[in-house]
């Protein structure tokens, strides 16, 4: 990825890290499919090994599942992100982080969860950090992903009053799922589209990079507050 792309990144995310914490950290109160998603793949990974956050912003995803019991630590690229995530949660712990390079061993994570991050990663490089996120994942380890569904990528200068550049990068599911099929990547999909979900611009699902198994879990919702 182009490196003045990532450092553009970096600065807007540390430019609204703030306002964005004081506006979506209290999120998921008002997200009940979300929240029920979370406390699935809390049921599974409790006791299981570290957890990680990736591109964790604020740190309301990690601190949920923190609640629930599980050994999970955020990581993020934007040092005023995880200035808001540490201030908001004392208790956990919050790493620097890129993850399209991830300062990682092989294997050190059961899983992952990544909210609304890879919005952020160019489709030419988003290859690359699900190897990497391959890489870093114990066999069998799960993946939780949420993204925006579509086809665009959208280009933001302002946001909520600041000065930012950022792309907003939407995935089709298929496309995505696709992608990390035909990839070095044995991760398989196991989910399926809920009938009767409102079309929209995000989702959820679980991946792992065990043996394929039957459909789970899949959850489209309205785009809300987020990026
Ligand atoms: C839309 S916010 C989502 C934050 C949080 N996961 C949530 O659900 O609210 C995107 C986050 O991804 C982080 N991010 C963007 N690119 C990243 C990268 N290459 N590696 C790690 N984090 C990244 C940003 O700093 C930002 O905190």
């Amino acid at each position: 990825m182009d490196p003045q792309r990532l450092s553009d990144y970096q600065s807007s995310y540390d430019r609204i890290a703030e306002e964005y914490a004081n506006r979506i950290s209290g999120e998921l109160d008002h997200k009940p499919l979300d929240r029920m998603l979370l406390d699935e793949f809390a049921a599974r990974v409790k006791g299981a090994g570290r957890v990680c956050d990736l591109g964790c912003g604020p740190g309301h995803v990690a601190r949920y599942l923190h609640d629930r019991g599980v050994d999970i630590f955020g990581m993020d690229l934007s040092p005023g992100m995880l200035e808001q995530a540490r201030k908001r949660n004392p208790a956990m712990e919050f790493r620097h982080g890129n993850m399209l390079t991830l300062d990682v061993r092989d294997r050190a994570w059961a899983a992952i969860v990544a909210f609304y991050s890879i919005v952020h990663i160019p489709k030419t490089d988003i290859l690359q950090a699900f190897r990497e996120m391959f890489r870093v994942l114990e066999p069998g380890g799960l993946l939780f992903l949420a993204f925006h569904i579509g086809i665009e990528v959208l280009h933001e200068e302002n946001c909520w009053g600041h000065q930012v550049s950022l792309d907003l990068v939407f995935f089709g599911w298929l496309a995505l799922l696709s992608r990390t099929r035909s990839s070095a990547s044995p991760m398989r999909r196991k989910s399926s589209t809920k009938a009767g979900e409102p079309t929209s611009a995000r989702a959820s699902q679980f991946e792992d990079n065990a043996l394929p198994k039957p459909p789970e879990a899949m959850a489209l919702h309205n785009p809300g507050s987020h990026m």
